[in-house]
């Protein structure tokens, strides 16, 4: 008989135990926040080498991931936009810099918009770079 409290008071603990666990695994805001850049990153570091984006067979990383191209790097290249571009004549975003990339070095027919996503992405893999 006075098993019984003590299994009571062990299932208790254990059901609080898992409790604990299942609302650290819930509300982890810092590990979602982890997760979710990390897999940007990953997508953006695809997308730099995805040769779909235009029609020349080429990708960002041909050309900017070179080692026969040192000067190329976009290395830092986030701290360095907004800033004013020649040809466009006015201050640009880095992402309106990707557009005018895809045009001309891409040869894109269409191009990804502005605020899309998959730009995002690549700033992240690009502000990773070392
Ligand atoms: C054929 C080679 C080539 C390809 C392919 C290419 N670029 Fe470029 N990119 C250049 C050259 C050359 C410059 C420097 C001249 C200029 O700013 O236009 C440059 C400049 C840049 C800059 C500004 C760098 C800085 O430090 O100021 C960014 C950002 C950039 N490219 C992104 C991209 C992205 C994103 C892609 C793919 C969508 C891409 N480029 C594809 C040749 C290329």
């Amino acid at each position: 008989m006075t098993r019984r409290p003590l299994a009571a008071l062990a299932l208790l603990a254990a059901a609080a135990l898992v409790g604990t666990a299942l609302a650290a695994q819930e509300e982890d805001p810092a590990k979602s926040a982890r997760d979710a850049e990390a897999a940007a990153a990953k997508a953006g570091a695809a997308l730099f080498r995805d040769e779909a984006l235009g029609t020349n067979e080429r990708s960002c990383s041909t050309c900017h991931d070179n080692p026969k191209k040192p000067e190329l790097s976009l290395r830092g290249v986030t701290t360095r936009f907004p800033r004013y571009d020649e040809d466009a004549g006015r201050v640009i975003t880095l992402q309106e810099k990707f557009v005018q990339m895809q045009e001309r070095s891409l040869k894109a027919r269409k191009t990804l918009p502005l605020g899309d996503p998959k730009w995002t992405a690549l700033e992240l893999h690009l502000r990773g770079l070392k």
